[in-house]
């Protein structure tokens, strides 16, 4: 799970690749290299840490040419350092690799090349792959050549540049099953990318390689062809994103810029689809017939992390106005139990990447025993958009934050139009209930508008509150996975230790944590689970626990019972957690704010995590 940039063209390489990194730093940024073909030969820059300390490094040790590949970095084999960092190169250092994936049976196929003589220089998987293309030209001189020989020994995922001094004119890239390569073809140059931001700022015209496929890409274009050399036609596709959409527009972190976008997010999700007039909803990307639809007998739901907890709530959607039992799995455990899925199951996967290699790891399995699988994506062309037989687009733009915000927002609102779609299509649902609950959503936007003006005193709580070292996040009902998610934004922002909590399971052990020490974030909507959540929120304070309440506005009663109130406007049970997450969200952010720490880009994680 890294970033990878590459150029060929007119102008000079190492600026464009070093713009094109920062903006792929999210995936990844213990270490970072790159390498420029020039009259001098092949130069290459690495060190460990941040695009920024290469950068030092760049300013005292220049490098010159128009072509050249660059890498930003997440380890996987190999301790985050400077050796470990990409590119890799042969041993003569004409060659250099950028890859991102892993390469699963490099250890026997090393043994074998030093065996040869090859000597190696870092603890990397990718390096045989260097080794391994240079065995090749020996025998196949055009590079391209010599590259699909090599993939054709290795077993695993990868997305690769090569450069090679033997064949200045071009660069080899190639993918299969890692995150994705994008080719943008601009006027006599070419850039390549694992994703769309690195490339907006040269063209919009984009051709996104497919599993098992190597493009020759040079200053005039592309060409395609498949592993086991079948020639390959595609169209480039335009990229209507504005540039500006995919930089920080303002804000201190992108974060909290996408944390403000979610009216507009969840408005792209719903527009085109939803039909007030009739109460209907118009999905045709789904790619289920009515006939179809009416032999689903269950649904289930597979997701990780975040999406996971969108899956939760969509469970209690679809449950509720389609009328399907529902089972919620988590990515990284679906194949581990045997599941009875079968034709009349629908698979929903719902993962904001498309990347996700646990997620894709399961629908795989799952699909082998004959599901129809949805793909629930923000990302157009992802691999799991590809593996599926439907897809429902967020359209929420690309979210650069670590942590997923308009992300999670505009998944739930896509889990709301599937169960309506799937509720009138199967009559579960009548025109008139439609018709309410469209209306229902399209207010939705608004109130998210009302919610974000709780920032302010949502800062001035997190004052009073980001020097405590444990919370506790409480939910019933379809507030439940919004507990979870507030206890993930807070850890994964902040470094504090949350949990998120069934309110009803508290009493079954959680409590005993409780004392003066541990604040309680209860949520705490006007409906069927409300008193019993003010019981949960007496037994917090009978123990000295502080509550912070996230409940409906003009509720009194809650008032007399929280140490702090946070009054989000009210909402029906099922599109209430779309509103109740949005204090979580900026209570986590400026927490972790006031904590110094990395808001966009956390200790320890990725956005896309493209390993199991
Ligand atoms: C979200 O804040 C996380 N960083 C993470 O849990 C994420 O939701 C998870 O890795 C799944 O990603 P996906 O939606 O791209 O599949």
């Amino acid at each position: 799970m890294c970033g990878i940039v590459g150029y060929i063209g007119e102008r000079s390489a190492v600026g464009i690749i070093l713009e094109g990194l920062k903006r792929l730093e999210y995936r990844g940024y213990d270490s970072a290299g790159v390498a420029v073909l020039g009259p001098g030969g092949l130069q290459v820059r690495r060190s460990a840490g941040r695009i920024k300390q290469l950068e030092a490094i760049l300013r005292e040790q220049p490098v010159k040419g128009s072509v050249g590949l660059g890498h930003t970095r997440w380890a996987t084999h190999g301790r985050p350092s400077e050796e470990n960092a990409h590119p890799h190169t042969d041993c003569s250092g004409s060659l250099v690799v950028v890859h991102n994936g892993i390469l699963e049976n490099y250890l026997p196929i090393k043994e074998r090349l030093v065996a040869e003589g090859h000597t190696f220089k870092s603890e990397t998987d990718t390096e045989v792959l260097a080794h391994l293309i240079e065995r090749h030209l020996k025998e196949s001189p055009r590079l391209e050549d010599a590259v699909k020989k090599a993939l054709r020994e290795l077993r695993g995922s990868y997305a690769i540049g090569v450069v090679s001094t033997g064949a200045p004119d071009r660069l080899v890239a190639a993918k299969h099953g890692a995150g994705a390569v994008v080719v943008g073809l601009g006027a006599g140059e070419t850039v390549i990318a694992s994703d769309i931001p690195a490339i907006l700022a040269h063209t919009r015209d984009v051709v996104v390689l497919e599993d098992a496929e190597v493009a020759v890409v040079r200053r005039d274009g592309i060409e395609l062809s498949t592993l086991d050399d079948q020639p390959v036609q595609r169209e480039p596709t335009r990229i209507l994103w504005d540039p500006i959409m995919a930089e920080k527009g303002g804000y201190r972190h992108f974060m909290l810029k996408e944390i403000y976008e979610q009216p507009r997010a969840v408005t792209d999700t719903m527009r085109g689809r939803v039909v007030p007039e009739s109460g209907n909803v118009i999905l045709p990307d789904v790619n289920l017939d009515p006939a179809a639809v009416r032999e689903i007998r269950r649904i289930v739901l597979l997701a990780c992390g975040t999406s996971y907890h969108a899956a939760l709530v969509g469970r209690s959607m679809l449950e509720r106005l389609a009328g399907i039992p529902c089972e919620v799995d988590l990515g990284s455990e679906f194949r581990y139990r045997d599941a009875v899925v079968g034709p009349d199951t629908l698979v929903v996967a719902l993962s904001q990447s498309g990347e996700t290699a646990d997620t894709l790891g399961a629908v795989k399995a799952a699909r082998a025993k004959g599901t129809p699988l949805l793909a629930i994506t923000n990302v157009v062309g992802s691999a799991l958009s590809r593996e599926a037989t439907g897809v429902l687009y967020t359209h929420a733009g690309p979210e650069i934050g670590v942590a997923s915000s308009k992300t999670f927002t505009a998944t739930m609102t896509a889990c709301y139009l599937l169960a309506l779609y799937l509720g009138r299509q199967r009559g579960a649902l009548t025109a008139e209930e439609g018709r309410k609950r469209i209306q229902e959503l399209l207010e939705i936007p608004r109130l998210m508008e009302a919610t974000l003006e709780l920032d302010a005193a949502v800062a001035e709580l997190a004052r009073a509150l980001f020097h405590y070292q444990n919370f506790l996040y409480l939910g019933r009902g379809t507030h439940y996975p919004i507990a979870l998610e507030g206890a993930l934004k807070l850890k994964e922002l902040s470094y504090i230790h949350a949990e998120g909590y069934a309110a009803g399971e508290m009493k079954h052990g959680p409590i005993a944590l409780i004392d003066e020490a541990m604040p309680v974030v209860a949520l705490t909507p006007r409906d069927h689970t409300y008193e019993r959540m003010l019981g949960n929120i007496e037994e917090v304070r009978a123990r000295d626990g502080k509550v912070i309440a996230v409940a409906h506005a003009g509720d009194r009663e809650i008032a007399a019972k929280a140490d702090h109130v946070i009054a989000v406007p009210p909402a029906v049970d099922l599109l209430s957690p779309i509103l109740m997450v949005i204090p979580l969200q900026l209570l986590a952010y400026h927490m972790a704010v006031r904590r110094g720490c990395d808001v966009d880009q956390p200790r320890n994680l990725a956005k896309s995590v493209t390993v199991e």
